[in-house]
């Protein structure tokens, strides 16, 4: 909806949770888009059942018949490589009466048992045997009706593998757009190609889903929020600074932050703190990667560090280390974080301790960076409390309106403005629409 207020022109979006002053230069967000259970379920129906979807790596199911058990948007499903070696998801739901059928996080398994009767599914889905089927009129056909259910739709870009439960969702790549060259640019980093690493970092966070997709593509919180770790980089003689780094709305929701001020990469930028014997080593790969690549494909994957957001649940963050992040809502106020390590095939032991070590120290559940992060998230959600039910002015609305001139000119967004933000809530906005039940503050009552 658009309308002329007295300050000029105002867009208060199709649902009337966001609102962009083109005039004032101001963006607003209605804080019922963090709280309210109408928007959450409107957006597990518009948005989770609707989109392409993070399902994980296909190096985290290397083998035939390897599994791992996943709730995405809700919906639990079984993430599988058959035994013809074809990745595969379906609904973790027994075709006979909804029973999850595979309790187990993960394993290898040729066979999957509902433990309610029995029904045996082979790891390619295909129903394979069910006591008394003798039972059964016409056995062929309704064995041949009762396999398990596979997802609408998946696919495969450069090893991460994206799910859709709906049809009707345009090709991976189209969807991925400008994405899908930013994945590239991380499975390129070895000749030997890249593998998640066994294991994920997994955690809670009492905070709306939004508010970690925020928190990933905003540059302007780093030095305030992260000052110990700004402080430690500083100490160890290794420079800070938020000149020339900048966002990138990559369309169709998805957006990218591209660093160059804040800390080395490994194998790619040295930095003190790595220890003398990995600037060699440094070096010799920045010029195998050059051979390989050409010099300009390897200095843009080299020289600067990415954070990425693919809508709607994947964050990849290509810092110091690699950390593939997927978001699971699970309420409006809380989310399920889960993390693996993304790393080259070929690297050397101590490499990978160093690896391991480093992006611990930073983007891990315990490291330097994210505890403020969560900590910074969690407190936004008890703080919007505060304002709910609030008509009085632009209370009950958070400000994203930093580097709106600059916008509206048409230059480029520097990281520690928040246009990525700000693109992300107008994606959100239109694939939501509006929402059913939902009582917020209209923007009309603070002008
Ligand atoms: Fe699975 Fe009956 S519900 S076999
Ligand atoms: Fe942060």
């Amino acid at each position: 909806m658009t309308q002329t207020m007295a300050e000029g022109l105002v867009e208060t979006g199709h649902g009337g949770l966001i609102a962009q002053d083109w005039n004032a230069l101001t963006f607003r967000v209605n804080r019922e888009a963090y709280r309210s259970a109408e928007v959450f379920q409107a957006e597990r129906d518009r948005i989770w059942n609707n989109s392409w979807l993070y399902l994980g790596h296909e190096t985290e199911i290397p083998k035939n018949h390897d599994y791992k058990v996943r709730t995405l948007g809700g919906k639990p499903l079984i993430f599988v490589r058959g035994g013809d070696g074809v990745v595969r998801a379906f609904l973790n739901s027994c075709p006979h009466r909804g029973t999850v059928v595979c309790r187990d996080e993960a394993g290898n398994a040729r066979n999957f048992q509902c433990f309610y009767h029995a029904w045996t599914f082979n790891s390619s889905g295909k129903l394979s045997a069910l006591p008394g089927d003798d039972a059964y009129a016409e056995l062929d056909r309704f064995k041949g009706s009762m396999d398990l259910r596979p997802v609408a739709k998946l696919d495969i870009h450069e090893g991460f593998v994206f799910v859709s439960f709906s049809p009707d969702v345009p090709p991976l790549l189209e969807h991925l757009g400008d994405a899908a060259d930013v994945l590239s640019m991380a499975a390129e980093q070895s000749a030997t190609g890249m593998t998640t690493l066994p294991g994920i970092q997994r955690y809670g966070v009492k905070g709306n889903w939004k508010l970690a997709v925020e928190n990933a593509m905003d540059g302007y919180h780093f030095s305030p929020t992260h000052n110990t770790f700004v402080g430690y980089l500083r100490e160890t003689g290794f420079p800070v600074t938020d000149d020339d780094q900048y966002a990138y709305d990559l369309g169709n929701g998805h957006s990218m932050l591209v660093l160059t001020g804040h800390n080395g990469r490994l194998g790619m930028i040295w930095e003190p703190r790595f220890g003398e014997a990995e600037k060699e080593r440094t070096r010799l790969n920045r010029e195998a990667m050059a051979a390989r690549l050409g010099q300009e494909r390897a200095d843009t994957i080299g020289d600067a560090s990415r954070i990425l957001f693919v809508w709607p649940n994947l964050l990849f963050f290509d810092l110091e280390a690699l950390t593939i992040r997927q978001l699971e809502p699970v309420a409006p106020g809380r989310t399920d974080v889960r993390a693996w390590q993304y790393v080259p095939t070929d690297e050397d032991e101590d490499v990978r301790a160093m690896r391991l070590k480093t992006m611990t120290s930073f983007v891990g559940p315990g490291g330097l960076a994210t505890p403020d992060d969560i900590e910074a998230y969690e407190a936004v959600q008890r703080g919007i409390e505060a304002s709910k039910g609030d008509a009085r002015g632009f209370n009950d609305w958070s400000d994203m309106s930093r580097g709106m001139e600059r916008e509206a000119k048409g230059e480029k967004g520097r990281s520690i403005d928040e246009g990525a933000m700000r693109s992300f809530w107008r994606h959100w906005d239109q694939a939501l629409g509006a929402v059913p039940g939902l009582k917020a503050t209209t923007y009309e009552s603070g002008c």
